[in-house]
């Protein structure tokens, strides 16, 4: 026997990937939000966006600041290269004295963010040595790190801070679609599961009411699917109220002005 194929099986379906696939929320009530630290170099917002620095985990950056005659070395995701020490994430070689000072060690980079994405920072704090690091977001495809020199501190703090910046493509916010594969993204979101629940509802009722109007009713064939007459009328109205919204919610030129 084959099943009816009624178009409105479909528009359930419609619906669910309509509701699943929207673009990211961009208008958030929160506007401070903080960007969670999820390992040395990720850092996820509640949306669902995030940071990932991860593929710069292979490469130490370094800055070479000629005119106080340091060189900062960075590597985001653990150990940077000689000359930083063991442990160091972050560390700064003064050429004239070959002394290098550790500013950053692993594992405690601490993300923090202004405004509502961006910019983020990475800072690192060693014995009341501060280091910023603003993360920018580039679309050149190799990773530079800089002086940030347009600092907009508006209170200048008693222990020196330094303030770096790190210009890469790795920088920029990866949205939520991103993390299909981990935790990241907490599964469907409840107004998904709410149109799977009606989905299952929906089918569970054609299901047995197909079953109860041809065991105890005797019908066959299309007159099975209950309420037959409500459901055969339902992609034409869906339609109708498809034209009715792209006419902008005036009825179509076919109908009728009253
Ligand atoms: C960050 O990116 C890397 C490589 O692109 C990926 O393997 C990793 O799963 C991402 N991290 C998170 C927490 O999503
Ligand atoms: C930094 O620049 C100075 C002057 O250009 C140069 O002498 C020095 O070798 C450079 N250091 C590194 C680590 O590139
Ligand atoms: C770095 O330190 C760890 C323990 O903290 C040690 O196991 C490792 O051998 C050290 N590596 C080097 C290159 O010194
Ligand atoms: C940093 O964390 C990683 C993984 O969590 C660990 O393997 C490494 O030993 C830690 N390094 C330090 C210096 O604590
Ligand atoms: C600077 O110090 C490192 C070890 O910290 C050493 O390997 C290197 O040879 C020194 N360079 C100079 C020019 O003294």
């Amino acid at each position: 026997m084959s099943f009816p194929r009624d178009i409105s099986w479909s528009l359930p379906f419609l619906v669910l990937v309509l509701v699943t696939w929207q673009p990211p929320v961009t208008s958030l009530k929160h506007k401070n939000m903080i960007c969670d630290k999820i390992s040395e170099c990720v850092c996820r917002f509640p949306t669902g966006h995030s940071i990932n620095l991860t593929n710069l985990a292979s490469t130490t950056l370094n800055f070479n600041d000629t005119k106080d005659g340091l060189v900062y070395y960075l590597n985001p995701c653990g150990q940077a290269h000689t000359p930083c020490s063991n442990g160091s994430s972050l560390c700064v070689l003064e050429e004239k004295t070959n002394h290098t000072t550790d500013l950053g060690p692993m594992n405690a980079s601490v993300f923090s963010t202004q405004g509502m994405f961006s910019p983020v920072y990475l800072s690192y704090e060693i014995s009341d040595l501060t280091t910023e690091i603003k993360l920018v977001c580039s679309d050149k495809p190799e990773s530079i790190l800089l002086l940030d020199t347009d600092i907009d501190d508006l209170e200048p703090s008693a222990e020196p801070k330094k303030y770096l910046l790190l210009q890469s493509p790795e920088a920029c916010l990866k949205d939520a679609d991103a993390f299909s594969d981990n935790s990241a993204s907490n599964g469907l979101s409840s107004g998904a599961i709410f149109f799977i629940v009606l989905i299952v509802l929906w089918c569970s009722y054609i299901l047995v009411g197909a079953v109860a109007n041809h065991f105890l009713r005797g019908a066959t064939g299309w007159e099975m699917i209950p309420h037959y007459q409500f459901w055969k009328n339902v992609p034409t109205l869906f339609m109708d109220g498809f034209k009715f919204v792209a006419n902008g919610c005036k009825p179509p030129p076919s109908y009728e002005q009253i």
